[in-house]
């Protein structure tokens, strides 16, 4: 075996290895690393818009994935601080690579469940219908009242909608909460 091939069998196996690790994460969170689309991420925009954020505000993009959502948010707020967080490697990756340009963009790798999100000003999201209960209780011990949350396409079924918009996505509509959103009858 040459010096090149060696080369080429190292690059293969750790491409096949990132191509894994996404399977993995993907079973182990059971939310699959999709991107949001253009219109989507026009919503939460303008959802979070409609919130009236402060200026400098902190914003927490919880699966952050290949990074669309993160993008989209960082040039629709340029003095906010867009905060991402994602677990899975090779999209973290990638996304740290396509906001290398966007000052305002400070992405983690991790688990969110594991993140003080204490000072945020606005949270977004769009995972499964699994994680919502747990995320709903996350957002309760950390978030404090009032603060806008922007989940794309899954809806924490327990809370109070605050505006909605329509996508023209396959997976539904987005929703603004002010959190926590709870419902008059609770
Ligand atoms: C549907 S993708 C959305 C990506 C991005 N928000 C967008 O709109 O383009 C959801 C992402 O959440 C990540 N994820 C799921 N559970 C997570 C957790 N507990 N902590 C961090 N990331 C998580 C997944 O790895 C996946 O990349």
């Amino acid at each position: 075996m040459t010096g090149h091939d060696l080369l080429s069998a190292i690059s293969l196996l750790i491409v096949l290895a990132l191509c894994l690790s996404v399977l993995i994460f993907h079973a182990f969170t059971g939310v699959p690393p999709l991107s949001s689309n253009a219109t989507e991420t026009a919503d939460v925009v303008a959802l979070l818009k409609q919130a009236d954020l402060p200026e400098q505000s902190i914003v927490y993009e919880l699966g952050s994935g290949w990074g669309s959502l993160v993008i989209a948010l960082a040039r629709a707020f340029p003095n906010a601080h867009i905060r991402g967080i994602e677990i899975s490697p090779l999209p973290y990756w990638i996304s740290r690579f396509r906001t290398r340009n966007l000052p305002n963009v400070l992405l983690h790798r991790g688990s969110f469940y594991n993140f003080d999100l204490s000072d945020a000003h606005a949270v977004t999201c769009y995972l499964m219908i699994k994680p919502m209960p747990k995320l709903a209780g996350l957002l309760d011990r950390m978030l404090k009242p009032g603060t806008p949350v922007v989940s794309l396409s899954f809806w924490f079924r327990d809370r109070e909608v605050a505006a909605s918009r329509k996508s023209s996505g396959l997976l539904g509509a987005t929703a603004l909460y002010y959190w926590p959103a709870r419902k008059a009858d609770r």
